[in-house]
């Protein structure tokens, strides 16, 4: 199968310029967050636990998470965290990017009971370069050494599909869920959840936006032969802990 991963024609800091990452913060968006969200409260019960948000953006995931949940964000973007900053005062950010916010952490013995990589596996860059990190390098070191030893690893992996053979909710949905679960076996993790959810309504609040992303297509007579177009959203959840 041809890759699906779309092309990016702006870099992460001109979206977060121009409002293209709003809809994160949407109520229809809400499925991106909450399978992950619901899972850490139940599975750490009454408890305080603690969570790292690599890749933040601005913020979303804070939405659904609960008081007793001791947040901390990181994005590379500083238009990202200062928004992230305006809307969760309560919250932690740091501007940093995240290989080097993670040998830090290393350096400090700092570990979390989660981490929550949203959107970011397929689209992490070096913010200099644009050149793409390796995601089974990122999912390895997390799991060996940034998460506790009963410590949970969150995957979202939003996409877009359209109403085209090659593009459609299972092909897409597919292809993803393979390659992310040869990512967790290559690091020897142990899935202990997955969750495939529909953002419905997402496109009318896409259309309403400033700046609409490139992979909304709403025109259905639109050419579906380009790597990504779609009307809708989706996203992947998988939760994944150390195999030991
Ligand atoms: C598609 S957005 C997802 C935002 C958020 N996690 C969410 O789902 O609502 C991806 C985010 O990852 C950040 N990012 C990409 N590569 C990064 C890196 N190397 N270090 C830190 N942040 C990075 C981008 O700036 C962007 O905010």
């Amino acid at each position: 199968m041809t890759n699906l991963i779309p092309e990016r024609k702006t870099s992460e800091e001109e979206r977060f310029e121009d409002d293209y990452y709003s809809y994160f913060q949407a109520p229809e968006n809400f499925t991106r967050y909450t399978p992950t969200s619901s899972f850490l409260d139940k599975i750490f019960e009454e408890k305080p636990f603690s969570l790292l948000d690599l890749g933040c953006g601005n913020g979303a995931l804070c939405k659904y998470l609960p008081v007793r949940c001791d947040y901390l964000g990181v994005d590379h973007s500083e238009l990202a965290i200062e928004e992230c900053l305006k809307l969760y005062p309560n919250r932690n950010f740091v501007a940093k990017d995240l290989s080097l916010f993670l040998s830090q952490l290393v350096e400090k013995k700092q570990k979390f009971d989660a981490v929550v990589l949203a959107g970011l596996l397929f689209h992490s860059v070096d913010k200099e370069t644009e050149e793409k990190k390796d995601d089974v390098e990122i999912i390895q070191f997390c799991l060996d050494k940034i998460l506790n030893d009963k410590g949970y690893l969150a995957i979202v992996v939003p996409f877009a599909y359209g109403n085209h053979p090659s593009h459609n909710l299972f092909v897409r949905a597919k292809w993803l869920q393979n390659s992310v679960e040869k990512m967790l076996e290559i690091s020897k993790a142990k899935i202990v959840h997955e969750n495939i959810s529909l953002q419905i309504g997402l496109d009318e609040r896409v259309r309403q936006q400033k700046v609409i992303p490139d992979w909304f297509i709403s025109d259905s007579n639109a050419d579906y032969s380009s790597a990504f177009d779609g009307t809708y959203m989706a996203t992947w959840t998988f939760i994944a802990c150390p195999s030991t």
